[in-house]
């Protein structure tokens, strides 16, 4: 049977924008699922729309129309194609009018993060949503569903089922050593770096979103968010190429954000942003009223503590028997199926004409941040209100648990 076991065999034709390493991963997946026709592919680079429309043709499939001629021929794609969406893995810049460009054309559009750097891109989002029904979404984020081997999704579960009772406070974020990547962007950038803020809320977002119900019967309220110095960032571009280099980092965006939401139901959220460091990856904490995860890639696994439960008093324990207990039903649906299950999900949301799970506006909330914190820090970590994206649909939305996809 096709993905996730559907009746619905529906014919789903794709449009590609953006063709490097993450576009190339998406087409990949893409192709591998019966029914998925890649009818169009862009990229301002003609070898790699070639190198694409082989990857296509060399699987049997018919070669795509390929749309290379300058910086804006996704608008022409999307005006000329018949698809059900567009799949956009562009540089971030580009994300807000690749997406409205399918949006205004009849098509959904499933984005690599973040959807919009500004607030009003956010807001144009979601009312071309309201006006036309088709919508775009981070529905390709990888978190919740598929990193950490299937077990933020199983959190999501145990959570649901009460074991945490209820959320209190999570502290999640991003924290890689990004150093090289980030000393060779700017040698190559005319631009100094640009102002401090967390740059990367989209993927602790994806788990954090559904297990504190942003959204979905609460919503953030406002943010404060602050930023340490520029130091290591500078340390090790003086290192490696002299003071010249390092003069760049010393007026960029402080090594280390960190910031603090606020749900109108009480709830707090501690956000992390550093890639300027040295460190071996970041952790997540969930609190509830009854007991607490953590988890931290890299480190020997997830642990626990519930209160009166628990073998030893305030002690942590390995998750395991509770995650063997309460593993998420879309895990064993799922198994044996080399299509990652962003990808399934993607495709029964298509096919059946739904919002992927993590819509619209959840995928909005969460790439707005990165404006929502720039504007904070910049303004000496006053707290900033957070636009209420759903219009007040934030307290019947029901929460999301993937039990029914
Ligand atoms: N989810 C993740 O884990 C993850 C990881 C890495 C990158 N990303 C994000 O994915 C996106 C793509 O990253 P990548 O590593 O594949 O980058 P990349 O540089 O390898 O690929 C980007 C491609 O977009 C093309 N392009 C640029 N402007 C275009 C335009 N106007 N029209 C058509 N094509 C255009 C480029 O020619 C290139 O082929 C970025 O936004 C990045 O932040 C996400």
């Amino acid at each position: 049977m096709s993905t996730m076991q559907s009746s619905n065999t529906r014919p789903v034709r794709l449009g590609f924008v953006g063709l490097g390493a993450r576009g190339v991963y998406h087409l990949k997946a893409a192709i591998a699922v019966s029914g998925v026709e890649v009818a169009a592919l862009c990229d301002i680079d003609a070898a790699r729309l070639e190198r694409a429309a082989g990857l296509v043709s060399g699987t049997g499939n018919a070669v795509p129309k390929r749309y290379g001629n300058g910086e804006k021929d996704y608008e022409r794609m999307c005006g000329e194609e018949t698809l059900d969406a567009v799949i956009c893995s562009t540089p971030r810049q580009s994300h807000a009018a690749v997406c409205l460009a399918a949006n205004r054309n009849g098509k959904h559009a499933a984005s690599e993060g973040p959807l919009a750097l500004t607030l009003d891109d956010a807001w144009a989002l979601i009312e071309t949503y309201e006006k036309t029904r088709k919508w775009s979404a981070l529905a390709l984020e990888t978190t919740l569903l598929e990193e950490e081997n299937g077990n933020n999704l199983t959190l999501l579960n145990l959570v649901r089922n009460g074991l945490l009772g209820d959320m209190i406070h999570c502290e999640d974020g991003v924290l890689r050593d990004r150093r090289a990547v980030k000393l060779r962007e700017v040698q190559r950038s005319t631009t100094a770096p640009g102002d401090s803020g967390n740059f990367a809320p989209d993927a602790p977002m994806n788990r954090l979103i559904p297990l504190m119900d942003i959204n979905h019967g609460d919503r953030f309220d406002f943010l404060m968010s602050v930023s340490s110095r520029p130091a290591a960032m500078a340390e090790f571009a003086s290192a490696k190429f002299g003071k010249e280099a390092a003069a760049k980092f010393r007026s960029g965006p402080g090594d280390y954000n960190a910031s603090i939401l606020h749900t109108v139901d009480g709830k707090l959220v501690t956000l992390n942003y550093d890639t300027s460091t040295p460190n071996p990856r970041e952790f997540c904490r969930f609190q509830g009223t009854k007991g607490v995860y953590m988890s931290a890639p890299g480190l020997p696994g997830p642990m626990i503590y519930i209160d009166g439960i628990s073998v030893r008093p305030h002690r942590w324990e390995k998750v395991d028997p509770y995650f063997a207990q309460h593993r998420h039903p879309l895990l064993g649906k799922a198994a044996g199926n080399r299509t990652p299950l962003t990808w399934q999900l993607l495709v029964v949301a298509l096919r059946e004409g739904k919002q992927p799970y993590f819509d619209v506006y959840d995928s909005v909330t969460s790439s707005a941040i990165i404006s929502l914190t720039q504007k904070s820090v910049s303004n000496r970590s006053r707290p900033v209100k957070f636009p209420d994206f759903t219009r007040g649909q934030w307290k019947t939305r029901k929460p999301i648990d993937l039990l029914v996809v």
